[in-house]
């Protein structure tokens, strides 16, 4: 099966099966969204189901929710949950400080307040992920829909006097219809190129009426799991300073690849 994976595929799938090793009994588990973080809640499905893993895991969008109930983890709320021991999640861009963009799912919000109540963060990706400086990949900001077209305008308004390329915002779309979020808000894209302050930016968002969150996350992430297309898998911790490097062995996967077959 892994034959027939993409060798991007095969490096978010190698990032997500490493991840999971930082998950243990009895822990309250940060479950992100996207293509990587399903790998990794398949992993975790498997580690459930096949050793008896007791996990509770704490979803960050319904697609997320519904595989995670899917695969046989216990999905909590965080309101049940109060903390969590580990986030485990995707991420669009990452730098060297591990800060990030992410929402290129759409699921920012639940990912932030998620991520933020978590003992650690852990990123796992692909590594075309990684970038020098943040803002190749347009930046997600989350808006009500009341006004929003007035918040498009201020942000646009607002990002002249920020230390960005561009300054256009496009309202994310879904077929012909505006792509509405877990909580029923819209998303602007912001095309910004290069963020030359990636905090600032991330204080001034915040601050504008209608902007209910954005895609950066600063100082947020603890550890990045990079995933190559070979098998090779390299962990950073940024608490820590430290660097591990190993190759991961597809064979013994062999169970999750078969699971995923339908
Ligand atoms: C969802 C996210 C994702 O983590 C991010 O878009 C990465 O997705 P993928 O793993 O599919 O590349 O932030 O809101």
């Amino acid at each position: 099966m892994t034959g027939e994976l993409s060798p991007i595929d095969k490096a978010k799938f190698v990032a997500a099966k490493r991840s999971v090793d930082f998950v243990e009994d009895g822990m309250r588990v940060g479950l992100g969204t996207g293509s990587t973080a399903a790998w990794m809640v398949r992993c975790l499905g498997e580690m459930v189901r096949a050793d008896g893993l007791k996990i509770r895991g704490i979803p960050t969008s319904t697609r997320t929710a519904e595989l995670a109930k899917e695969v046989g983890i216990e999905v909590v709320t965080l309101d049940e949950a109060r903390w969590i021991d580990v986030t485990i999640d995707g991420a669009d861009e990452f730098d060297g400080n591990l800060n990030l963009i992410k929402g290129g799912g759409g699921a920012l919000l639940q990912e932030k307040i998620v991520a933020t109540a978590s003992d650690q963060m852990i990123v796992i990706a692909d590594a075309g992920k990684e970038v020098e400086t943040l803002g190749a990949f347009p930046l997600p900001v989350e808006v009500i829909p009341f006004g929003w077209q007035t918040s498009k305008s201020l942000i646009e308004e607002f990002l002249i006097s920020m230390d960005v390329l561009g300054q256009d915002a496009s309202l994310r779309m879904n077929g012909s219809r505006p792509f509405v979020t877990d909580e029923g808000n819209y998303i602007l894209d912001l095309h910004l190129g290069r963020i030359g302050d990636a905090h600032q930016l991330a204080m001034v968002l915040n601050q504008i009426p209608g902007v209910v969150e954005n895609g950066l996350f600063i100082d947020i992430c603890d550890v990045v799991v990079i995933g190559f297309g070979d098998g090779k898998v390299e962990t950073r911790d940024i608490n820590e300073g430290t660097v591990a490097a190993d190759r991961l062995d597809f064979v013994e996967t062999e169970n999750l690849f078969t699971d995923l077959k339908d």
